[in-house]
């Protein structure tokens, strides 16, 4: 029999991960199923047990249990899921559960390989404070630019994650004026309600690249990063790439990710 992976999540219908992952399998040979699994919202943990005991092989974690799946395999958890707190990749073996975390990787390789964007030295704006910025921002430090600036609509919310991260600094919009930016990016959930996070075009420094992680729509954030003559991308590279690292720990295999991400543009 294949072996059996997940996306688990609530809702899930959405997810593009079934399709992604039969995409690598089918590039890399590799038997597999991959399956949507809608668990309860005060069920993951009984949704996840189920799957193992089911003989699931690994999952990935989205919307919203990433942080319960931490603490399901906190005792067993690797380095760069623990710096940023979420787990969005699980792997079963015998008896235990491991938790991983692909999203900060997926994300940088997006932007410096598939894009070309330099993050050492540039002065780089993260927008928004929840689960999306946390999952991105330890490896956006470590990536060392030259300034890295938290910036979110509840302002408290951004000064802590800064502190935490050991990002340069964390505060409202309001706070931004005056400083411009290299690399921006939207990890807010403000286009999906078709909102931008408050920025001005001054803002966007030349060349500037500017980034959300939202996909398969032009937000209202790419719209006004364009108007100010930015280069825009979303976040649908990320997805892929978040995606091939975490075929990439179960099955030892790197999947070619750049046909996949052109397919997904294409449908
Ligand atoms: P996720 O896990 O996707 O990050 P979340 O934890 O609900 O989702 O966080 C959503 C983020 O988008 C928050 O930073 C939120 O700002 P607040 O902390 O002030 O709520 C931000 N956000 C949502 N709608 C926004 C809008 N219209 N403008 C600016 N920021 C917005």
């Amino acid at each position: 029999m294949a072996d059996r992976y997940a996306v688990i999540g609530h809702p899930v219908a959405h997810s593009k991960s079934p399709w992604i992952h039969a995409e690598f399998a089918r590039q890399t040979h590799q038997g597999l199923d991959y399956a949507r699994i809608e668990a309860p919202l005060d069920g993951f943990e009984r949704t996840v047990e189920e799957f193992r005991a089911a003989g699931g092989s690994g999952a990935n974690v989205t919307l919203p249990f990433k942080a319960q799946a931490f603490l399901y395999c906190k005792d067993a958890v690797t380095d760069r899921a623990r710096a940023v707190g979420v787990v969005n990749t699980l792997i079963f073996e015998k008896g235990a559960a491991r938790g991983d975390n692909t999203d900060g990787v997926g994300l940088l390789r997006d932007l410096t390989v598939n894009l070309g964007c330099k993050l050492a030295g540039a002065r780089v704006l993260l927008m928004g404070a929840g689960g999306a910025a946390q999952g991105v921002l330890a490896p956006l430090v470590a990536a060392g630019p030259r300034r890295l600036v938290v910036a979110n609509r509840t302002a408290d919310k951004a000064r802590a994650l800064a502190r935490r991260y050991g990002a340069s600094a964390g505060g409202g919009y309001e706070d931004l004026r005056g400083e411009q930016f290299d690399v921006l990016l939207n990890a807010t959930s403000a286009g999906l309600a078709d909102e931008a996070p408050p920025l001005a075009a001054g803002q966007f420094a030349s060349g500037a690249l500017a980034y959300d992680m939202v996909y398969g729509r032009d937000t209202p954030f790419l719209v006004l990063a364009r108007a100010a003559g930015a280069a825009t991308h979303d976040g649908i590279g990320m997805l892929v790439e978040q995606a091939a690292e975490s075929f990439f720990v179960w099955r030892g295999v790197r999947p070619d990710t750049a046909p996949v991400v052109a397919a997904l543009r294409g449908r």
